[in-house]
């Protein structure tokens, strides 16, 4: 049986080739302290950085995601141009602090101001209007050398739960399969679509 991670790199790789932009990102859903669902899209990233391997994504501490992914978390990609579907449960690894700050600063500079000015106005609160923001960000002091933030954080996700979905079928009857991870092994599941 094909590892499922590795079949989704294969699945994403196919998505890039068809040039499908949803290649790039992620739904990231969490749980609020309400017990409310909260999704969100988010930069997918496929990280190999010494003993690091595997999907992550880059978040700021001061938004309540942080908090929201600090146990399991789900994510959802869905790739138009193939026509798949993935869904996964994972749980979360912090990614260490120089690998943050070396990827850090491969990001453009709007970001990179963002997650200064998040240190004082945290990603989600409320500011008067659009031109007190950009003030705020005008106003926003960048450390020489520009280094990352305390706030800039990331999070390996490590699934355990994957689902594939694929509409291809010529007979019209979707493809579903569930892979389950214990262990070190996976078991492979078929499912009612
Ligand atoms: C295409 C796209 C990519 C995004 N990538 C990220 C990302 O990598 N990290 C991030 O924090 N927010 C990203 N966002 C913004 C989030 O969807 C979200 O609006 C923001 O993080 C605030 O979410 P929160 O209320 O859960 O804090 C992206 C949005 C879009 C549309």
């Amino acid at each position: 049986m094909q590892d499922p991670l590795s079949r989704f790199k294969a699945d994403r790789q196919a998505a890039w080739g068809a040039k499908d932009p949803m290649a790039a990102v992620c739904v990231l859903a969490t749980v609020d302290t309400d017990g409310l669902p909260q999704a969100r899209t988010l930069v997918l990233r496929d990280v190999a950085d010494g003993s690091i391997e595997g999907l992550a994504i880059y978040i700021n501490a001061s938004s309540p995601k942080w908090q929201q992914s600090q146990g399991r978390v789900a994510i959802q990609t869905w790739w138009p141009a193939t026509q798949i579907q993935y869904r996964m449960q994972a749980s979360c690894q912090e990614l260490p602090a120089d690998h943050i700050a070396d990827s850090w600063q491969l990001r453009p500079d709007p970001p990179k101001r963002m997650d200064w000015l998040y240190q004082e106005h945290p990603q989600g609160s409320h500011v008067k209007d659009r031109q007190t923001l950009l003030d705020l960000l005008d106003a926003t002091v960048l450390p020489e050398p520009l280094v990352a933030p305390e706030g800039a954080k990331g999070l390996l996700l490590l699934p355990d739960v994957i689902e594939r979905l694929d509409l291809t079928q010529s007979n019209g009857v979707h493809d579903r399969v569930r892979y389950h991870r214990e262990g070190d092994r996976w078991q492979q599941r078929t499912l009612v679509p």
